[in-house]
């Protein structure tokens, strides 16, 4: 199966805002990106709007060309950003307003019927709906339930393993896309991805759609380059 890369660009807004100003300017970046070949753009507006603002959201609507992804807490002021946007994607995530970047996955079990009900939302509006999740089968299954299309594993777990030389780390990822696909679910991926632990990851998960990269995407861009690190990736994800 063919993996789509999708940067997410929080980063972009994080340089942007250090300064005030409107360099970099996120919306170039954004199609800049896109026609160095990435299949889909990722923003992740926090409630404080630390990077990513909620009028960046509403900008890259009218410019992005590939699929677009909106990844959040479905508080009500996010809710109602996405459905009036309408992304390709919206990806849910239970981060809290102070956390400093996503630290962990739903508990689809306790909050089934929450989901549920935002799932159900999303998809009336025809928005593609993922949930960010650990490797755990139940809550996998879980999912399911929900209604939601899609899960994101969420994969610092794995990379960090990866760094440490345990290849074995990847084993409950792997686990997790099979019971997935097999219950209906498409399989994405983020967190910590990166040159390094990318070809090796996709290698081992059956019918991986998307992986969802910022952080090492634009780091390792400082010495490679954008456009370079943009197809370098895509050539690991063939
Ligand atoms: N997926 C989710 C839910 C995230 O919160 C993030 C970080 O914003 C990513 C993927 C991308 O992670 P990274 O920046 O480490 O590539």
């Amino acid at each position: 199966m063919m993996t789509k890369l999708s940067v997410n660009v929080n980063k972009i807004a994080t340089l942007r805002n250090s300064r005030g100003g409107d360099v970099p300017n996120l919306v170039k970046v954004a199609s800049d990106i896109e026609s160095f070949g990435a299949e889909g753009i990722t923003i992740h507006p926090r409630p404080d709007e630390r990077h990513i603002r909620y009028q960046d959201a509403y900008d890259l609507k009218e410019t992005v060309t590939t699929e677009y992804n909106i990844e959040g807490n479905p508080i009500p002021k996010f809710m109602e950003m996405v459905l009036k946007i309408k992304p390709t994607q919206v990806t849910l995530v239970p981060d809290s307003v102070d956390t400093l970047t996503s630290n962990a996955g739903w508990d689809t079990i306790t909050n089934q019927a929450y989901l549920k009900e935002v799932v159900s939302e999303f998809k009336n509006a025809g928005i593609r709906t993922s949930i960010f999740i650990d490797t755990d089968l139940k809550l996998i299954e879980a999912v399911a339930k929900t209604g939601a299309d899609r899960i994101e594993l969420y994969t610092e777990e794995f990379a960090t393993q990866f760094d440490l030389g345990n290849k074995n780390g990847v084993k409950p990822y792997t686990e997790a896309a099979i019971l997935a696909y097999d219950l209906g679910l498409g399989i994405n991926a983020g967190h910590d991805l990166s040159l390094d632990n990318i070809k090796f990851f996709k290698e081992n998960i059956p019918n991986l759609a998307e992986v969802s990269i910022g952080h090492a995407l634009i780091s390792e861009s400082l010495y490679l380059g954008l456009e370079n690190v943009v197809n370098m990736y895509l050539h690991r994800l063939k």
